[in-house]
Order: structure tokens, then sequence, then C-alpha cells
């Protein structure tokens, strides 16, 4: 029998001697592999963090805490995903509780908590409720890691990216919102789908808020260097932009019971990697605009550089009319859900 919580708590404390350079030391209290290897929390155990935990695992990413009220289920999922790791060959460890002290000296946090939505209800229902929720975890993430770099998944995410940033007092670069890039890879799947190409060749983004207002940018978006507007007509593609930003209420009417979380948590893992590994992916985020856009003050959908420092650049592109009209109604939703906030 082994106590999976006292050994995470083990290597965190020799990492943070490491931290402290006390390195001889360190080196006698765990194996040289453990020096390399980074930690990611993620708070809120339901389909979208356990999945997140999955990914991660899976990638022999990280060492990788899992967060939620209850202790033994949170536990349990860990250890259900620890007893996995033999048989895909990865060394990351997984633990779950419900103690903030497990979380201590995270390099990311992932904020998955809040409540999902059911079929008919839009994400912006679920806005007093999960501010609240995102509050509480926010507070407790800092207390342990306060250098940490947050990923803000709950919904409605621009506006919970915002309480978590408010919250957190963090620089802008280390609040980050996971919405571009799971919208994104709806947009380019059925694509694909369309054009019987593989997923791999189709370039494309989606900006602005998630919400019903998202902007998937046609005019930049490429098959093999091929523009998107010389392959589809403009009703087929009309009919993608629109199955994209309804892509989360389809997901929701068909699951009838929770929203998407395969999609979700695998786009996370792609900006949680983006950050570890310093890889500098450029990605859409929500990101704190500070005047890119002609938008202070709120977060939303851009194109960014993700590496160790977080966003450590935001791509500002020339949008045609119609897409600039579009990104211009999209923020002008993000700021009436704002508005909404005591923050
Ligand atoms: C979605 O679009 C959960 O908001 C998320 O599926």
């Amino acid at each position: 029998m082994h106590d999976e919580g006292l050994i995470f708590k083990i290597a965190t404390a020799a990492k943070q001697l490491r931290n402290d350079k006390r390195k001889s030391v360190y080196n006698l209290a765990v194996g040289e592999s453990d020096l390399m290897r980074k930690k990611l929390t993620i708070v809120g155990s339901g389909f979208v963090g356990a999945t997140c935990a999955h990914w991660a695992l899976a990638k022999e990413l990280c060492d990788v805490v899992l967060i939620d009220i209850d202790n033994d289920i949170t536990r349990g999922k860990a250890l259900d995903l620890f007893q996995a790791s033999p048989v895909l060959g990865s060394d990351c460890k997984v633990v779950g509780g419900s103690d903030y002290d497990l979380t201590k000296n995270s390099d990311v946090v992932v904020i998955t908590a809040g409540l999902p939505r059911k079929p008919g209800m839009s994400r912006d229902e679920l806005l007093s409720k999960n501010a609240s929720i995102v509050k509480a975890v926010t507070e407790q993430i800092v207390k342990y890691s306060p250098k940490c770099i947050l990923v803000v998944v709950s919904n409605p995410l621009d506006a919970m990216a915002y309480v978590a940033y408010k919250v957190s007092r963090f620089p802008k670069e280390r609040v980050i919102g996971m919405a571009g890039v799971l919208d994104s890879a709806r947009f380019r799947s059925f694509i694909a789908q369309e054009l019987d190409v593989s997923v791999e060749d189709v370039h494309g983004f989606v900006l602005g808020g998630h919400g019903d207002t998202m902007v998937p940018v046609v005019e930049y978006c490429s098959v093999g260097g091929i523009p998107l507007t010389q392959l589809l007509s403009t009703e087929k593609l009309n009919a993608i932009v629109d199955r994209t930003r309804n892509g989360g209420a389809e997901m929701v009417s068909l699951l009838k019971t929770g929203s998407a979380y395969t999609a979700p948590s695998a786009s996370v893992i792609a900006m949680v990697e983006s950050i570890l590994k310093d890889k500098k992916r450029v990605l859409p985020v929500a990101a704190y605009l500070d005047g890119e856009y002609g938008v202070k003050g709120y977060f939303v959908g851009v194109l960014a550089k993700l590496g160790s420092a977080g966003i450590e650049k935001i791509y500002e592109l020339k949008l045609q009319k119609e897409a600039q009209a579009h990104m211009d109604k999209s923020v002008d939703h993000v700021k009436a859900l704002v508005s909404q906030l005591s923050f």
C-alpha cells in the first residue's frame, strides 16, 4: 500500500527545494527524472476536468492534481487514472482530493469548476453561480500557487476569465481563457468533413467571445494553403459558420445531461502543453485586451503566442468589414456580460 497523496507532497516539497537551489538535497530526495516534470492542477473533476487529466497523463505531459469538493470521489478518479499509467506507459503522477494543499507550487492551474449547461440553456445563464465558484477557487489557487498560469474553462468563459483575473490580481499574461482552440477545432473538423480532406490540412480560427456571437474568420482559413473561399460556396460556408457558432449547443442537446468534454479538454491540454514546453504555439485564446482591436479591459478571443510566460504576444489582425462587424458585436456581448458582475 502506498499513500499517493503523501508521495505527491514529498515530490512537491522536493521541487520546492530545487526551486530554492538546494539541488544536492533535492537529488537525494527524488530521482533525477522528477527534476524536469511540471505540475498541473485541474480544479473541477467533472467530465472536462477528468478528461484533461486523462489527456495530460496519456501524453506524459506533467504531474497532475485533481481538485474537487468530494475528497473520496476525486481521489478515486485520480487513482483510476494513476492505475492506467503502466498501461499507457506514462510515469506522470496523478493525485486527487479536496485539499488545496495538494496544489502547492503548480506551474499551470486549469479551472473547470462550475455548473455546465443543460439543454435549452445559454452559457450566459450560468453567470452568477459560476462567478462565485470561480472566485472562491481562484482565491485558493493564488494562496498555494502565486506564480502559476491560470487557464479558465468555466462558462460563460470570457466573463469567468475576467473574474479569475480580477480576483487573482495576476498580470494579464498569466490568465488565459480556453475557448478559441475548441471553437476553431469544431470549425476545422466541419470543413474537413465537408471537403473530405485531412483535418491536419485545414487551418483556420475563431475569434471573439465564446458564445453565439463568436467569429469564425473565413478570410484567414485555408486548406493545404488554398483559401477556403475558393473551395466552398458561400452557402456551404455559411452553414459551417452557423454550425460552429452553435457547436456547444448541438453537443448539449445530444448529451442531454451536460456539455461537451472531449474536444474541450483536448483543447485545454494543447494550450497547457504549449505553456509547459514553451512551444510558443500561436493559438486562439481568450486574452485580456489592453487596447488591441480597440478593446480595453475585457477578455476576448484573439490569436496569441503561448509559452512559458503565458501569453507572450497578441496578434492583431486586419479583418475585412464583415468580420470586423461581427467582432464588434461579439465584444459588445462580452461587455454586457461583464457589466452584470460585481467585480
Ligand atoms: C462548449 O462549447 C463547454 O462551452 C463549452 O462545448
